[in-house]
């Protein structure tokens, strides 16, 4: 299935999702890979791996629903059926999230829902728990709130800074991405409806 990633900064988790196409441990095809900052630094890594970009800046559009309306329209064109938010810092409106209902994944550095939001590493750190991590899971209309697909966690030790910690958090970050996008192109992930809450199953062969 062709996807799109969304990224705003670095793109360590994009380089982990090229890797992996690369090595042949994920199925999807990166169709696309969009910045809403024009100095992000995946762009470079997408350009280096053949992925077309686009670069889409919040700041000239007037409200969120424009900036939205654009981005679901660039993305149409290019016929995406799916998207990884890999380190995209812009909450998405209804209007994105109707358009691709159900089919997009957030990777977030904390174990959910523990420490949604912004400087979710530092959170964790300063609330001086023993286990952080890092989830996948799957967008609804919060932030950080949806249906939770993978976790992996990490250890907290003493002689951890925040920037240690963040570290460890990235290197799961990097594994459990692309393992869980290729769980979902492969159509390994579906969402059971139990009473009022959606659980993800995980049938991997
Ligand atoms: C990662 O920690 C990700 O979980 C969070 O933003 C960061 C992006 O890092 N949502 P990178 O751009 O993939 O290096």
């Amino acid at each position: 299935m062709k996807w799109a990633v969304l990224i705003s900064g670095g793109g360590t988790n994009l380089q982990a999702l090229i890797d992996a196409v690369a090595a042949g441990r994920l199925s999807a095809e990166l169709g696309l890979v969009v910045s809403n900052r024009a100095d992000a630094g995946g762009l470079a890594r997408a350009a280096a791996a053949g992925i077309p970009t686009a670069v889409i800046e919040h700041k000239d559009f007037a409200s969120r629903e424009e900036f939205d309306k654009k981005l679901v329209d660039t993305l149409k064109s290019h016929q995406i059926e799916w998207i990884a938010l890999a380190g995209f810092m812009r909450v998405l409106t209804p209007i994105f999230l109707n358009a691709f209902a159900g089919k997009i994944v957030n990777i977030h550095p904390s174990l959910l829902p523990s420490f949604p939001g912004i400087r979710a590493q530092e959170q964790a750190f300063e609330s001086g728990v023993k286990v952080a991590g890092c989830t996948v899971h799957f967008v609804d209309n919060g932030v950080d709130t949806g249906p939770i697909i993978a976790q992996r966690a990490v250890e907290v030790v003493e002689e951890d800074t925040v920037e240690t910690l963040r570290q460890k958090i990235l290197a799961q970050e990097h594994e459990i991405f692309p393992a869980v996008i290729h769980w979902i192109d492969q159509g390994f992930v579906t969402i059971d409806q139990k009473g009022t809450r959606p659980i993800v199953r995980l049938a991997i062969p």
